[in-house]
C-alpha cells in the first residue's frame, strides 16, 4: 500500500540578514495509514519547521520551501494552489499545536471554534454543528458539555485547552494528525493522559499521528517507528523498537542517556548532551553534530553522513563503498564505538567484520 505521507527531499530554508538558515535540509519520511511517527530532536532541529512545510504555513519571506515534494495520498501538496491546500488543513490533515492558547481565539467560545470547521469544511447546519461539537467533547473526555460550549479559552485548565485543541482536530475525521509537542506545555500526569487519549482516539479513529517532541520518553509508548532529527536533518531512523534495544546514531545514544528509565538502577546518572545544538549558518556540508559528537572523524566534516534507515533482517547499519583507505573492523554486539561505525559509515551484517572508511579521528 503506498503511504499515506510521503516527504521527499525537503528543503526549507530562512533567508536572513545574516545568511542562508538551512532550517530542514533534505529530509524525506514516510507516514503510513493510521501509524504514530514519533519525530525527536532537541530544540531547534527543524522538527515544527518539517510540520509547517507540510501544510505549507512557512511564513514566507523569510521562509521558503526551496525543494522537495510532499505527496499526501499520490498528490504533491506543494504543487497545489491556496485554494486547494486551504481545504487539506484541518479537513485531511490537522495540527495540534504546543500552547492551545496560541491557537484557540480568547473572545470566541469554545463551541463556535470547534463548530467553525464543520460548518466550512462538512457543511453542517449550525444545529447539527452543535450536536456534533458536544459528541467531540464527550469523546476528549470533557464533563457538562453544553455548558462547556458557552465557555472561553480561558476558563479552561492547560490540560483541558489541549483536550478542546484535540476535539478540534478530530472534527473533520482528518486523515493525518501532526502534533507538534502536544504535551510539553503540561505537567507530568495530565501529559500521560493527554497522550493516551491521543493514542486511544487514534486507534478508534484510523488517524495517522506525526507525534513532534523532543523528548524521547514520549514517543516510546506511542510511536511505531522513530525519527531523530538534528540541525535541520533526519539523523536516524528506525522503529521504536530498534532504536531504544539498539540505538545506532551517537547523537541518539546521548538522546537516551538523557532521558530516565524505569528499567535501570537509580545509580546510573543521567547524561545531558554536552555542547549546544548548532548554528545552521555554519554546519556547510558537514555532519552537524561534529562539535558535540566523541566519535567524529575527518570525514564527518566533509561530507554528511549516509543515515541508517529502518533496518533490514539482515543488516544494521549503511555501508559507503568504494572508498580508498578502508580498513577491516570486527564488530562486537554492545560497544559504542562499533555501533557509531555502524551507523555512520558502514553497512555490517551480524557477526561479520566491516569494511569502513574509519579515517582519522578528530574529536
Ligand atoms: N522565522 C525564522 N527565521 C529564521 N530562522 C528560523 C525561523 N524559524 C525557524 N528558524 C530556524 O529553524 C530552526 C529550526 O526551527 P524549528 O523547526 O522550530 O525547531 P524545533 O525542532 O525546535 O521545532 C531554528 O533553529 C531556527 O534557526
Ligand atoms: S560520528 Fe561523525 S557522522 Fe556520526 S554522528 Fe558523530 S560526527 Fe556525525
Ligand atoms: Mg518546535
Amino acid at each position: 500500500m503506498p503511504p499515506l505521507l510521503e516527504v521527499r527531499n525537503l528543503k526549507t530554508h530562512f533567508f536572513t540578514r545574516d545568511g542562508v538558515v538551512k532550517a530542514v535540509d533534505d529530509v524525506s519520511f514516510t507516514i503510513d495509514k493510521g501509524e504514530t511517527l514519533g519525530v525527536v530532536g532537541e530544540s531547534g532541529s527543524g522538527k515544527s519547521i518539517t510540520a509547517l512545510s507540510i501544510l505549507r504555513l512557512i511564513p514566507t519571506p523569510p521562509g521558503k520551501i526551496v525543494s522537495g515534494e510532499i505527496f499526501f495520498e499520490g498528490r504533491d501538496l506543494l504543487k497545489l494552489s491556496d485554494k486547494e491546500i486551504r481545504k487539506i488543513r484541518g479537513k485531511e490533515i490537522a495540527m495540534i499545536f504546543q500552547d492551545p492558547m496560541t491557537s484557540l481565539n480568547p473572545v470566541l467560545t469554545i463551541g463556535r471554534q470547534l463548530a467553525e470547521p464543520l460548518t466550512t469544511h462538512l457543511g453542517l447546519t449550525n444545529e447539527q454543528a452543535r450536536k456534533e461539537s458536544e459528541d467531540l467533547l464527550k469523546m476528549v473526555g470533557i464533563p457538562n458539555v453544553a455548558d462547556r460550549l458557552k465557555s472561553y479559552p480561558h476558563h479552561f485548565s492547560g490540560g483541558m485547552r489541549q483536550r478542546v485543541m484535540i476535539a478540534m482536530a478530530l472534527a473533520c475525521r482528518p486523515k493525518l494528525i501532526i502534533a507538534d509537542e502536544p504535551t510539553t506545555a503540561l505537567d507530568v500526569t495530565i501529559q500521560a493522559q493527554i497522550l493516551e487519549l491521543l493514542n486511544k482516539l487514534r486507534l478508534e479513529t484510523g488517524t495517522a499521528v506525526m507525534l513532534i517532541t523532543h523528548a524521547l520518553g514520549v514517543v516510546a509508548g506511542m510511536a511505531n517507528r522513530i525519527h531523530v532529527m538534528y540541525g535541520g536533518h533526519v539523523m536516524e531512523s528506525a522503529t521504536t523498537e530498534e532504536l531504544f534495544a539498539n540505538p545506532r546514531l551517537p547523537y541518539t545514544m546521548g538522546l537516551l542517556k538523557s532521558i530516565p528509565r524505569l528499567d535501570e538502577s537509580r545509580h546510573d546518572k543521567l547524561q545531558p548532551i554536552k555542547g549546544s545544538p548548532p548554528d545552521l549558518l555554519e554546519i556547510g556540508n558537514s555532519c552537524p553534530f561534529v562539535p558535540r559528537c566523541d566519535y567524529a572523524m575527518d570525514v564527518c566534516t566533509k561530507s554528511f553522513p549516509t543515515i541508517r534507515v529502518v533496518p533490514t533482517e539482515n543488516t544494521l547499519g549503511i555501508y559507503i563503498p568504494g572508498k580508498p583507505g578502508n580498513q577491516m573492523v570486527e564488530v562486537s554486539e554492545g560497544e559504542d564505538y562499533e555501533q557509531h561505525l555502524l551507523a555512520c559509515h558502514a553497512e555490517v551484517k551480524m557477526g561479520d567484520p566491516a569494511t569502513v572508511d574509519a579515517g582519522e579521528i578528530v574529536a
